[in-house]
């Protein structure tokens, strides 16, 4: 048995089986809906029925009030369709979104390095065929002994599609993050479901390209710039800011300083905040978005800017970049994900 939902106003359909929820069944269609926590507590994935009946589920009080439950509002995440539906949510065609549909995958941990004291990589080798995502959507990782998922940026580009590269930050007292860097072995089997997000470059914008990241940040804009400058057709310009603290957490320094050399449309700004002593450093000394700013003079029109890291970063890049004559039109970004 299943219910046809349509949404509106883009006039999409999805199928939703029984005991499924909206937003499972539209993402796994390849229809995005905004949504957060995926588990009623956020609200993010409001959606108003407008023909039809739906189970309300699981939803927080506080997060659906009765009020609203009243007017036919319901948390996409959590309803469950008894008719067929029309619903309107607050999506907008984006003529850049692939919609590669969310699967489930068993992946086999290929290889790990440590990056950084507090960063490794992780390479999962899917099942089966190849993941098609978008560069800088992320996974839903299910950790051995941890309830529920935790969400990890694809670092590697789309065209190694069978084998999928993770950085993992240690999140202090994080039970996901703590197994994954103490207990993880190559060899080791891995439940994961993907892709999701709308972190993706708006290739169909020709503007010149502006990446800020900061720490484990670095993920997403790393499989974005292996994926633009895979593409010989595409010259826009690429600039990547990247962010650490110490010289010692600043990890794939050699592999951008190589692709800046390869590419002359690519260049390659690290900057450290706080270098130790006996750092050698002889390159930009501050924050990430100070290196942004003194690099373009103050001055950012024209771009596009993507940036990824964790929220006291993201939000000093925002302000750079809008001092800097940025529209919020042109700047996308993606808070840490919350894997701890
Ligand atoms: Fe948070 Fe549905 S995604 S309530």
């Amino acid at each position: 048995m299943s219910y046809e939902v349509t949404i509106e106003p883009t006039g999409e359909i999805v199928e939703v089986e029984e005991g499924q929820t909206l937003l499972d069944a539209a993402l796994r269609q390849g229809v995005w809906l905004p949504f957060a926590c995926g588990h009623g507590t956020c609200g993010t994935c409001k959606v108003q029925v407008l023909e039809g009946e739906a189970e309300v589920g699981d939803a927080s009080p506080f997060a659906l009030l009765d009020m609203e439950r009243d007017e036919g509002y319901r948390l996409a995440c959590c309803c469950h369709p008894e008719s067929d539906l029309v619903i309107e949510a607050d999506v907008d065609e984006d003529p850049d979104f692939a919609g590669h549909p969310v699967q489930d995958w068993s992946a086999t941990v290929s290889a790990i390095t440590e990056l950084t004291p507090t960063i490794r990589e992780i390479r999962l080798r899917l099942d089966g065929e190849g993941m098609a995502f978008q560069a800088g959507q992320y996974i839903n990782l299910r950790v051995p002994g941890v309830e529920g998922t935790r969400a990890f940026s694809i670092a590697s580009a789309p065209a190694e599609s069978g084998e999928l590269a993770l950085h993992v930050r240690k999140v202090e007292g994080g039970a996901a993050t703590t197994w994954l860097h103490e207990r993880l072995e190559e060899g080791q089997r891995l439940e994961l479901s993907g892709p999701y997000g709308q972190f993706f470059v708006r290739k169909s914008d020709p503007k010149d390209v502006i990446f800020i990241a900061g720490g484990s940040g670095l993920s997403s804009p790393e499989s974005m710039i292996l994926d633009l400058l895979a593409d010989p057709e595409d010259t826009r310009r690429i600039t990547l800011f990247q962010g650490a603290r110490s010289l010692a957490e600043l990890y794939h320094r050699e592999r951008f300083e190589r692709l800046a050399a390869e590419h002359e449309r690519f260049t390659y700004v690290p900057a450290l905040s706080a270098p130790l002593d006996d750092d050698a450093w002889d390159g930009f000394v501050g924050y990430v978005h100070e290196a942004a700013n003194a690099h373009f003079e103050g001055r950012f029109s024209e771009h596009k800017a993507y940036l990824c890291g964790p929220p006291p970063m993201i939000d000093s890049a925002i302000t750079a970049l809008m001092r800097g004559r940025l529209f919020e039109r042109d700047i996308h970004m993606e808070r840490f994900l919350t894997a701890a």
